[in-house]
């Protein structure tokens, strides 16, 4: 388990301070993410909802470290990203970001239990195989071990993609929309693991979702708008979130 040290006072698992983020140029420009500053306390699961275009998947990229920021500073832990060389980023990105993509990216080759341990084999790092077995069976996918992903429901594909991001113990993990493509009891399969995740592993995960009901599963819920958080709900229920939702225009 990652416990927490109950004496030290709690470090963010992540932190973005005034993110802003511009694609393009001149005419062209978008301000993607328009003056962000977000927290994302450990073991805790939160969900980011809002229209499409308002940031959420930009806001995901930049705090992985798949994207630059264009102003602001991102923590992930005591690490601000921006002043590392890019082997540096690539090792923390590995060693303490765990990231869930809608499309599962599984490599269709490989069988499932294959996929889980890919990031660490090509890094050449041994897993820990005693942590691999237990996300395994919370995960449900022991009797599919052997399945290339073709051979998998998408429920399962996304299982053996929330395992993967979960093998290294990584500090956060990302999701964006991990749930888009599945129907509602594959969804609850994925979110249930999240949820597990979070309960027991003291996981701390962030997922972006438009499904009310997806975003009950997390404890506290963030809503952009125009690249900017308009909104924050503790204790969400999927009615609670699509009240909300109607004010913002989703
Ligand atoms: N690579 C890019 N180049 C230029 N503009 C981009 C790029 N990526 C995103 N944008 C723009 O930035 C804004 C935010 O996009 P983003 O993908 O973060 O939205 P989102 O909230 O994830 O939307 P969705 O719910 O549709 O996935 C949008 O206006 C989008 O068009
Ligand atoms: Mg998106």
């Amino acid at each position: 388990m990652n416990g927490h040290d109950m004496n030290a006072p709690m470090q963010p698992a992540a932190r973005g301070i005034n993110l802003v983020k511009v694609y393009g140029q001149g005419d062209a420009a978008v301000r993607a993410l328009d003056g962000i500053s977000i927290e994302f306390a450990p073991g805790q699961f939160s969900a980011i909802m809002g229209p499409s275009g308002s940031g959420k998947s930009t806001l995901m990229h930049c705090m992985a470290g798949l994207d630059t920021i264009t102003s602001g500073q991102v923590f992930v832990g005591e690490t601000e990203l921006s002043t590392l060389h890019d082997k540096e980023l690539t090792r923390l990105r590995r060693d303490k970001i765990g990231f869930i993509f809608q499309a599962y990216n599984l490599v269709p080759t490989l069988t499932a239990a294959e996929n889980i341990t890919l990031p660490m084999d090509i890094a050449g790092r041994k897993p820990d195989q005693a942590w691999v077995d237990r996300l395994i069976d919370t995960v449900g996918l022991r009797p599919r071990l052997a399945h290339r992903p073709s051979e998998l429901s998408g429920g399962q594909q996304q299982r053996v993609a929330a395992a993967r991001a979960l093998a290294s113990r990584p500090s956060i993990v990302f999701a964006d929309e991990p749930t888009g493509n599945l129907d509602s009891r594959a969804s609850a399969e994925v979110l249930g693991f999240l949820r597990t995740s979070v309960e027991e592993f003291e996981q701390t995960v962030v997922m972006v979702t438009h499904d009310p009901s997806a975003a009950s599963y997390a404890e506290r819920v963030v809503f952009l708008a125009d690249g900017r958080i308009v909104d924050e709900m503790e204790s969400p229920t999927a009615d609670k979130v699509l009240d909300r939702m109607k004010g913002l225009g989703d």
